[in-house]
């Protein structure tokens, strides 16, 4: 087990630069599925959740070499068509390989999905969609068996919410399908319109992507790719809410300032001062900030992944400021943690509230899953004290480099390895 120690009260200062998306990242590994043959990725991030997807492709045949941040992907002609419930229960985004499958086997078995415990998270958005594409479905022992007897076929599909995940796998499922799949109500998050642009590259023909209508023609074959990783938005975000929260001044290279326009004019509400160029932005901090209202929404909205370093920040707040969370109904076990650093945070069904108080203190605090964790080091740096922050292997699961980044900017917080 790994535990992160922080000293409060550095302010964070200097430049620190991102490498791609978790959350595009693994979805093009699963896109590589797609065309036997080998395939690069450039920009990945050496993070826990990228080393388990290349687990679940090594079981279904697929090896990845890492060099540095770029990975070769093997793909063979035979796949074994099948995600493990070891690997899946670690990782909830390992769903994504049913489009894959079904595309190029006919057929897939899926464990249920674990990861994040974000309360209930179904997958019937999903199964929806790839019903109304022909596929047949049934749950035996834990595990998710769906065929396409016939063949993929595309369909008019419109999501009831528009789930990112949900989106991918019908894009995946879709480019190889027979006709056209129409998506109404899809996902337009910017790491959708990457995975659509590795898939055009691969030689499908996608329209609308970053849209909430995307239509895709069936092609019969995909040829292997290269392709560069779009931003790690949440990385950045993070960084910045760094320099918020600690009255610093951080500048995030390498990122798409555009994808954080929400997060961005929320900072500004809370006092900070910001610029940016085409791929860097920078983020000056209040002393104290001031309180913000916000609800996360699907994209362009206020990323729920942001949630929790926003609420950290706020909980320094000179008032009350209220949060609500539409994306995940029980995304609040960090509040708990957060109040025993001196926080004041409520939970009233989906809204938080935070009044906030003059001072956090550090104390031993547990990391319950990625960004949670994030948030608690962020809140660890501007607290009195020090601060143990448990369970850290949850961070390394979505940032690279997490504390020698931070250690860059002047802040105190260093790794240990504790017997479990
Ligand atoms: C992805 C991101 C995650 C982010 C989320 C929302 C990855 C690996 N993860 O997760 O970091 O927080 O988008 O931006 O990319 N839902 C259903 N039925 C379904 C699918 C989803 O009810 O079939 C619900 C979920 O329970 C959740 C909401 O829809 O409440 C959003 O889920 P979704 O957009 O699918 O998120 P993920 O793709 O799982």
């Amino acid at each position: 087990m790994q535990q992160f120690v922080v000293a409060g009260g550095a302010r964070l200062e200097g430049s620190v630069s991102v490498l791609g998306a978790k959350n595009a990242v693994l979805k093009h590994l699963v896109a590589t599925l797609l065309a036997p043959g080998k395939h690069q990725i450039t920009n990945v991030p050496g993070i826990l959740d990228v080393e388990i997807m290349s687990q679940v492709l090594a079981h279904i045949g697929a090896r990845c070499d890492f060099d540095g941040s770029s990975v070769t992907i093997d793909v063979p002609h035979d796949l074994v068509p099948e995600a493990p419930i070891h690997l899946v229960r670690r990782m909830r985004a390992s769903i994504l390989v049913l489009g894959a499958l079904l595309a190029r086997s006919g057929e897939a078995r899926v464990a249920l999905p674990g990861g994040d415990d974000f309360g209930s998270r179904p997958i019937d958005i999903h199964v929806e969609g790839l019903e109304a594409m022909g596929v047949e479905f049934e749950l035996t022992h834990g595990v998710l068996h769906a065929s396409a007897p016939d063949g993929l076929v595309g369909a008019e599909v419109m999501f009831e919410f528009p789930s990112v995940g949900a989106t991918e796998n019908l894009l995946l499922a879709g480019v190889m399908a027979k006709g056209t799949t129409r998506i109404g109500n899809a996902a337009r998050e910017p790491e959708i319109e990457d995975l659509a642009l590795l898939l055009s590259s691969m030689g499908a023909s996608i329209k609308g992507a970053g849209t909430s209508t995307i239509e895709i023609e069936g092609v019969s074959d995909l040829s292997p790719v290269s392709h560069r990783a779009v931003p790690d938005r949440l990385a950045a975000g993070t960084y910045l809410v760094g320099a918020a929260i600690t009255g610093g001044e951080v500048t995030v290279h390498d990122c798409v300032p555009d994808h954080l326009r929400m997060e961005l004019r929320k900072l500004a509400s809370a006092g900070c001062e910001w610029e940016a160029g085409d791929d860097w932005v920078t983020v000056r901090g209040p002393e104290r900030p001031s309180p913000v209202d916000f609800a996360t929404l699907p994209y362009p909205g206020f990323h729920t992944d942001m949630h929790p370093p926003m609420v950290a920040l706020l909980s320094r707040a000179s008032g009350t400021s209220v949060i609500t969370e539409n994306i995940y109904a029980a995304r609040f076990r960090y509040v708990g943690e957060l109040n025993r650093m001196g926080a004041d945070v409520q939970i009233e069904g989906q809204h938080v509230i935070i009044r906030g108080v003059d001072q956090l203190s550090g104390c031993p605090v547990d990391a319950c899953d990625i960004r949670a964790g994030a948030a608690l080091v962020l809140a660890a740096m501007a607290a009195d004290g020090y601060t143990t922050v448990i369970n850290a292997e949850h961070i390394d699961r979505g940032y690279d480099g997490f504390v020698e980044k931070l250690t860059g900017l002047g802040g105190e917080i260093r790794r240990e390895a504790i017997d479990a």
